[in-house]
């Protein structure tokens, strides 16, 4: 049975530990991911961004995530949507089955991001749901950015207060440093880790760390290797990521190391036979290079076996 994001990260927080938050577009991916789960004996949060609903079809992602959660009834597991840009996009997914939502409306002013999350948390709450909120914009904070850019760009600690207490949000998504994709850090990757206890400090709730993929090299290699480019790619370093559990992060979201994994095995494929056209020998090994990663990412979030 699907469980509420609460249930899994109010725990998380209790305890002090990271909950993979691993975003799907496919049966593979979402396949891989609860595998994964079995096997490190993890609590999961699979999410899908409205994209990839666009892609599969509301039905679709609802229906497959909630046969796998039968499949794998031991396994706590929230379905989330992932960067919600309007109240009706949230609302249709607590509609629809999902068990958390995010409102992303960071790139609106702090009363406009907070009117919209509290109707958001109004709705949400009288169904039993969860909700994540956003507050400050997600980019790199480069080495020679000033104290008031910094400021402008990251969030802001009282506000987080303020907008938490007001809004009554479950968790929240601090910008501290980190963006989406493969190419988070231009120069040396840097996190603002002050900035995150102070949030913590001061909320006190679940903190969730978008644009968390490490990129670990043996997966940039495979990439590489088989005729791909991510020449200049980097992502957050495993120590920063056991830093941010440190500093009250909970809820770990990841995406592009998944991608990265999967892509890499299927030109491998396609480079070793190019007589090769069954679907299932190009993705099977897709689905085990994403459990490599996942399983991995629980051992280092202190994830494993918390179920
Ligand atoms: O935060 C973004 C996620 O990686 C989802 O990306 O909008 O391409 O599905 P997407
Ligand atoms: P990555 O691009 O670092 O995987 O981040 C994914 C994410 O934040 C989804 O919300
Ligand atoms: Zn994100």
């Amino acid at each position: 049975m699907l469980v509420t994001g609460n249930e899994i990260l109010l725990k998380a927080h209790q305890e002090g530990y990271g909950v993979g938050a691993f975003n799907f577009v496919n049966f593979e991916m979402l396949q891989a991911i609860f595998e994964s789960a079995n096997e490190a004996n993890s609590p999961i949060i699979i999410q899908a961004s409205e994209g990839a609903i666009k892609y599969m079809g509301i039905d679709m992602v609802v229906g497959m995530a909630k046969t796998m959660s039968k499949r794998y009834s031991h396994i706590p597991v929230a379905l989330h949507l992932d960067h919600g840009t309007s109240v009706e996009s949230c609302q249709k997914a607590i509609e629809s089955g999902f068990t958390s939502v995010m409102i992303d409306a960071s790139h609106h002013h702090f009363e406009e991001n907070l009117e919209l999350t509290t109707k958001v948390v109004q709705i949400a709450h009288k169904a039993g749901i969860s909700v994540e909120a956003e507050l400050g914009r997600l980019m790199g904070i480069e080495d020679n950015i000033s104290v008031d850019e910094k400021d402008a760009v990251l969030v802001n600690p009282k506000e987080a207060e303020i907008f938490v207490k007001e809004s009554k949000v479950d968790s929240l998504a601090p910008a501290i440093g980190t963006s989406h994709g493969a190419f988070k850090f231009k120069g040396e990757p840097k996190l603002d880790f002050k900035r995150l206890q102070e949030v913590k400090r001061l909320t006190h709730i679940p903190l969730v760390l978008h644009g968390a993929s490490a990129i670990p090299d043996y997966v940039r290699e495979a990439f590489l290797k088989t005729g791909g480019d991510l020449k200049g790619s980097k992502g957050v370093p495993f120590e920063f990521l056991k830093e941010a559990i440190k500093g009250g992060i909970n809820k770990v979201n990841t995406d592009t190391d998944l991608r990265i994994a999967f892509i890499a095995e299927v030109r491998r494929v396609a480079n070793e036979d190019k007589t090769q056209f069954d679907l299932r020998k190009f993705f099977t090994p897709g689905m085990e290079a994403i459990k490599k990663v996942i399983v991995e990412r629980m051992h280092l979030l202190g994830s494993a076996n918390k179920i």
